[in-house]
């Protein structure tokens, strides 16, 4: 758990620091947020202290006998601002301590992470492009803005980019950079296998495990690419879709040879259906029953594992419906021996378990054994299996 400190400006994007808030909660932390007097024109303190669970108070001057600003910029293990306007940018890179705000951050040393929002025309000025250079180059975070809606009727750049970008990015600063310069590809969710072009056979994978890994990696330095299988975008990952194992497996072939560890979290359909028909299946034509012939589509992990680059690290995952521990070791332990990856997370699966839940309970085995059992949310497994990755990499 951190201290994490919330500052917001006076811009129209001021609500969306709500799902920030909330998002650093979620995630355990404690935290604390400072609004300029203008982001109180956007955004009620009473909102701010209830999604916060901390109470607000902007003011500089109020409990001066607690030197505010230092003890909340000595406490803090990071610092966000979003959104931040233009003429904040240009305070803090002069280093114009006149609120709060500006005197907390001048205090603390712990790492900060601005998310500027404003029109493009205001982002791309000069002095806007000056004062974030200065910023960078004293060592403050400065996301770029996202492109799309802006307050008017216009787009463009200037947009704060989504809240849960801006807390994985922020939280990333808290991590240990030991990934940076790997090249990680995850794929993640269940391929769908057609019937017709209405119908498919698919399994109940979320994708959430692989995305809470893609995060993690991402987090700590890592260069990481999801390859999602019928899953939603996620904003601030480098994503490809696909839908069958095909697909899969042919962008598997594109990105692999890069890479430095495949974790290949995403449930590959078996079999697909042989012959799947061009035009809708009718009733009317099948009549009672219907036959599907299915054929086996190849193990893209097994395939990995044979074609797999120097040094490369891959992990597989096994969903197994296990009476206990130790049938679930032993299944798991065959199946590593049998697809000859360096890694496997062997899931429980029995009675539906898992699928879509925020938690989960796992082995983590290699060819000789179990080297971690681990339960709790997706996101501690995710970190649990990121430090294995890790030490094996340094290894
Ligand atoms: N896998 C794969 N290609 C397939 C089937 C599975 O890459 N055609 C991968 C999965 O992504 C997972 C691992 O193999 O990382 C184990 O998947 P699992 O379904 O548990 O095992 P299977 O190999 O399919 O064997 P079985 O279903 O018979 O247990």
């Amino acid at each position: 758990m951190a201290n994490v400190l919330v500052g917001i400006t006076g811009g129209i994007a001021a609500y969306k620091a709500t799902g920030i808030i909330r998002g650093l909660t979620e995630a355990g932390h404690e935290v604390k947020v400072i609004p300029t007097a203008n982001a109180l024109r956007f955004i009620g303190k009473t909102t701010l202290e209830a999604l916060s669970h901390n109470s607000v108070d902007p003011d500089l001057y109020s409990d001066v006998a607690d030197v505010k600003h230092v003890e909340l910029g000595q406490k803090a293990d990071l610092v966000i601002v979003a959104p931040a306007t233009a003429a904040f940018l240009a305070r803090y890179a002069a280093g114009l301590a006149d609120d709060l705000l500006l005197n907390t951050l001048l205090v603390t040393k712990a790492p900060v992470l601005v998310a500027p929002a404003m029109h493009t025309e205001m982002w791309s000025h000069a002095t806007t492009v000056r004062n974030v250079r200065q910023l960078r180059s004293d060592g403050i975070h400065v996301l770029e803005p996202a492109v799309g809606r802006l307050t008017g009727q216009d787009s463009g750049v200037g947009r704060l980019p989504e809240a849960e970008e801006i807390v994985q990015a922020a939280l990333a600063l808290l991590e240990p950079q030991d990934l940076r310069g790997r090249r990680v590809i995850v794929t993640a969710g269940g391929t769908r296998e057609p019937i017709d072009p209405v119908r498919f056979i698919g399994n109940r994978s979320s994708g959430k495990q692989g995305l809470a890994i893609a995060r993690v990696a991402q987090a700590r330095g890592a260069d990481v690419l999801v390859i999602g299988a019928n899953i939603p975008t996620v904003a601030g990952l480098k994503m490809i879709h696909v839908e069958t194992a095909a697909e899969l497996q042919q962008q598997l072939v594109a990105e692999l040879g890069e890479a430095d560890v495949l974790i290949q979290a995403a449930a590959v359909s078996d079999y697909r259906v042989a012959r799947p028909s061009e035009l809708k299946l009718k009733k009317a034509a099948i009549g009672e029953a219907l036959d599907l012939r299915l054929e086996m589509n190849p193990d893209l992990l097994k395939l990995a594992v044979e074609t797999r680059q120097p040094k490369q690290l891959i992990v597989g995952f096994a969903a197994e419906t296990a009476a206990n521990d130790s049938e679930l070791e032993a299944r798991a332990l065959e199946k590593i021996r049998a697809k000859g990856c360096d890694l496997l997370v062997a899931n429980n699966v029995s009675g539906g378990a898992v699928f879509d839940a925020d938690d989960t309970r796992v082995m983590i085995l290699d060819e000789y054994g179990v080297v971690s059992q681990c339960s709790g949310t997706k996101d501690a497994v995710a970190r649990e299996l990121v430090e294995l990755i890790a030490t094996r990499l340094r290894g």
